[in-house]
């Protein structure tokens, strides 16, 4: 990477490089800019719009430039973005919505209607929760004698404390905190950094905010959100809109969690590293206040403010022009040796401390007063306690320059004096998933995937949200299909398919150049034909049929391994699906065992990447990675040899010209092998349940063995492994009669339509006999119709033959279903044999 060009006065310090911040702040640099620089143009540098700004860094200026109101925090002067860092945020997103990126009037008419939320008396009523959350968490993080004072003690009490604020119920805490540890990402420890994963936290916040504030508009409390719900604005004012509202949720939860985590921690060490201040806080409490402001004008934890010029400035000599953006430099203006004597020292005496650390003017902290409680309490807690605070490591800054982040503190706290926590209250646990995004999910699907008794039975479930309409929307916007007639029309309709592919992203595969591929079931036409012809052409009946007589086989000699107790989902449902599809695609025997294993890593393949973990999204990459490499090995096998095998067939395809490329040939088979297999285990498995659980429907399929096909069809309609489809909308067009827009998502409930009692009379009854209503939906429809069916019949038929003349019970502790939100499967499957039925 070439250096980028800086001014000599910068020291080679790129002031807008986030990564340069990973030592903590560069105090030295602003010392000599405030020398000789104070009013200076910092070059783009490592800005992502490749625009420079200007840099203040002596108090007065500072202080001056905060108070004119030719400096906007929303923006103007002819730009279109704006806001408080140095790169633009987008208008109507950041700037002009949230309170700090926006101007007087509104601005202030706004602050003034939610203040009150964080005046004298409203902090007097919170002190003693906040005292005793602080004694609590100090209590703890002091009893081994050392810890991570950040981990244990200033991050989760900064976010607590803007958790009680907003008035979020207790037994919510735990995982809103870990979701806003995931969205700050203090959690993969680079904050300053958004991944996926943040933005998908952020998201979750966001719309369990909105869930509050919706309830706290109906029957409001005292919080700050309940003021935000309520707030109306001065006449002259409009309104105050949803999104204004909704966006203060994530507006406090970091504004005023970050600083005073920053605050404390860095505040703490400078006491670390002057035992004898400590020593005499110890001694005399009365020094406390003074402390407070000094461990503030230490750790400046918001380094800067952005503002805007809106016309031309003149400041210290030096022309500012309209739209040029203006940084704010707190930090430096706290070290200013100009207003406070030897500003490199830290004293807990220093009187008068006048430092900007909350900023200056009309966007002075707004919290200011609870930043300081927090400071004094958690102080309070530790000088009860501990009789030295001693650095015990390196510390570990995060690499940001919007925010003086520590991410790990290591103390040790000497002659610790055992004082008892106060009391926790109990509270029932919180029904919010630990993961940000299964929260996301739910707001935007119509019931709960991961809720047990889903799980169990999704049919009653189904049948409500029928209740409302064939068509329906989630809260989030999403379009909810439920009735046979319009599941069937929206397969079937040409607008109505993937578009750009961006629903389903992490689907893909790369390429050997890096592009993303998509499997042909998330292609629509041309390609889509294209691909699907070429392997329905290898997909032979003939190949299929071949499979017959090994599928009885192969059933017969699991069964005969597996003794008379056994899980039937290990002993057959996975293993039969996992031989035949080897068989199939012409695997070697002796690699069957390397084969079953990724298909079972693949697992919940269908499956969106954030309702899934970190391993979980990691073992199922790694098990397509190996399959691809291992077809694009047998491709190669193939091709030097051919077999009487399917990749042999798609060989042969790819050979007649560009019509198969390698890549399309092998991400083929890895969609044959990750669709095919884990839906074939689960009809296994789904409709051998569904047959214990029926003993009548059991004696009449075991006395009409040749409806075996027919009855396959009603176990797949009965409970069907794929349960939902997705797709988008790609031009506007109409369901059953309801408009939907271009770029909608749909959720097509395979499983409600499959029992629509205005398609199948008793749609709830296990009839394997059944005659009656349309085709059942359990393997698509329209040109995405299964393509595996006959595969899948002759498997599961094969497995039904060998399993319907034993006398099976189910056993101890009684199926287990799987978690997951594309495929309904069982887990477990435990049965006794006691003989064959008589
Ligand atoms: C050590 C603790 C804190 C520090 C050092 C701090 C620092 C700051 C700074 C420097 C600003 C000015 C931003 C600007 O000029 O653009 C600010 C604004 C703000 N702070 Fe704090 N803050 C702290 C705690 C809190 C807390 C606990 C809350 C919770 C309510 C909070 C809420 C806000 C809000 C809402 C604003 C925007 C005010 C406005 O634009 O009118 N802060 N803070
Ligand atoms: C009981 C077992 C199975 C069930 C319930 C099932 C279900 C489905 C469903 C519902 C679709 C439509 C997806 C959509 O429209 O988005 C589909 C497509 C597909 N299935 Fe199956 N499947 C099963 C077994 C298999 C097997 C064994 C294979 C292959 C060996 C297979 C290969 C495919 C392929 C390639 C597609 C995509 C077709 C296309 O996009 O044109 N399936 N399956």
């Amino acid at each position: 990477m070439t250096e980028p060009q800086l001014p000599p006065v910068l020291d080679g310090f790129d002031l807008s490089d986030q990564s340069r911040f990973a030592d903590g702040f560069p105090h030295h640099v602003f010392a000599r800019l405030r020398r000789e620089a104070p009013v200076f143009f910092h070059p783009a540098a490592s800005t992502a719009d490749g625009e420079g700004f200007w840099v203040l860094s002596r108090y007065e200026d500072i202080k001056a430039a905060a108070a004119d109101p030719a400096f906007s925090s929303q923006g103007g002067g002819g730009r279109v973005g704006g806001g408080t860092h140095i790169d633009d945020l987008a208008p109507g997103v950041h700037a002009g919505t949230m309170l700090n990126m926006m101007d007087d009037p509104r601005h202030q008419a706004i602050r003034d209607a939610v203040s009150p939320s964080v005046d004298a008396a409203a902090l007097a009523a919170m002190e003693p929760e906040l005292r005793a959350i602080a004694e609590d968490l100090v209590a703890r993080a002091v009893e081994g004698g050392e810890g991570d004072l950040m981990v244990d003690v200033a991050g989760p009490f900064a976010i607590t404390a803007a958790l009680l604020l907003l008035g979020v119920p207790r037994r919510d805490w735990p995982p809103l905190r870990a979701w806003a540890d995931v969205s700050m990402g203090f959690d993969d420890r680079e904050a300053g950094v958004d991944t996926e994963r943040s933005q998908m936290a952020r998201v979750a916040l966001y719309q369990y905010g909105t869930g509050a504030l919706k309830a706290r508009a109906a029957d409001p409390g005292r919080d700050l959100l309940s003021l935000v719900a309520r707030a109306e604005l001065p006449d002259g004012e409009r309104p105050m809109s949803a999104y204004e509202r909704e966006v203060f949720f994530n507006l406090i939860l970091g504004a005023g969690s970050e600083p005073p985590r920053n605050a404390i921690a860095h505040g703490l060490l400078a006491l670390a590293e002057h035992p004898e201040q400590w020593k005499a806080l110890r001694e005399d409490r009365s020094l406390v206040p003074g402390a407070v402001e000094e461990m503030l004008r230490w750790s400046s934890p918001t380094p800067y403010n952005r503002r805007t010029a809106t016309r031309d400035v003149e400041l210290g000599g030096t022309l500012i022009r309209a739209g040029e953006k203006v940084t704010f430099w707190w930090a430096s203006a706290n070290r200013d040796e100009s207003v406070f004597a030897d500003p490199d020292v830290f004293d807990i005496r220093r009187d008068p401390n006048p430092h900007l650390a909350f900023g200056f003017g009309a966007h002075g902290c707004m919290g200011e007063r609870m930043g300081r409680l927090e400071l004094r309490l958690v102080l309070e807690a530790l000088l009860d306690r501990v009789g030295e605070l001693r650095p015990a490591g390196p510390v570990r800054w995060a690499r940001s320059n919007k925010h003086t982040v520590i991410l790990n503190l290591p103390m040790t706290y000497a002659d610790a004096t055992p004082v008892p926590a106060p009391a926790r209250p109990e509270e029932p646990p919180s029904a919010l998933p630990a993961n940000p995004g299964l929260y996301v999910i739910t707001q935007l699907l119509p019931f709960n995937p991961f809720d047990p008794a889903f799980r169990a039975d999704p049919y009653p479930v189904y049948r409500k949200i029928a209740e409302a309409g064939p068509v329906t929307r989630t809260p989030g916007g999403t379009v909810v299909v439920t009735g046979h007639r319009e599941v069937s029309a929206a397969l079937r309709d040409p607008l109505i398919g993937w578009g750009d592919g961006q629903s389903v992203a992490e689907h893909f595969g790369r390429d050997p150049e890096g592009r993303p591929v998509r499997q042909f079931i998330f292609m629509d036409p041309p390609d889509h034909t294209r691909i699907r012809s070429l392997v329905s052409k290898a997909f032979t009946a003939r190949a299929i049929e071949r499979l017959r007589p090994r599928a009885a086989e192969i059933t017969s000699r699991l069964l005969a391994a597996a003794g008379t107790s056994f899980d039937l989902m290990d002993a057959v449902a996975h293993p039969l699906p996992a031989l035949l599809l080897g068989e199939l695609m012409g695997v070697p025997e002796d690699n069957l065992d390397r084969f079953r294993a990724w298909s079972a890593a693949i697992g919940r393949g269908l499956d969106p990447d954030f309702v899934l973990t970190r391993e979980q999204v990691a073992q199922r990459q790694g098990a397509r990675e190996q399959f691809n490499q291992y077809f694009a090995e047998l491709a190669a096998r193939r091709r030097a040899e051919p077999a009487e095998d399917l990749m042999s067939a798609l060989v042969a395809a790819e050979q007649e010209g560009d019509r198969l490329t390698e890549t399309e040939l092998v991400t083929t088979c890895t969609l044959l092998v990750s669709a095919g297999y884990a839906l074939t285990v689960h009809l296994i498995g789904n409709g051998v349940l569904a047959l214990l659980r029926e003993p009548g429907q059991l004696a009449w399929l075991r006395a009409n063995p040749d409806r075996l096909g027919g009855a396959v069809e009603e176990l797949l309609r009965y409970d069907a492994p794929a349960q939902v489809i997705s797709r988008v909308v790609l031009a506007d067009t109409e369901i059953g009669g309801v408009p939907v827009r271009a770029g909608e998502s749909l959720l097509l409930i395979l499983g409600a339509a499959n029992r629509d009692p205005a398609v199948y009379d008793e749609p709830d009854r296990l009839d394997l006999a059944r005659q009656s209503g349309g085709r059942n939906l359990g393997f698509g429809h329209g040109i995405h119709f299964c393509l595996g069916a006959p595969l899948a019949r002759l498997a599961v038929q094969a497995a039904l033959t060998e399993l319907i003349p034993l006398d099976l019970e189910i056993a101890e502790p009684g199926p287990r279903h799987t978690e997951g939100m594309v495929i309904r499967g069982l887990a477990s499957l435990p049965v006794t044999v006691r003989g064959r039925a008589g």
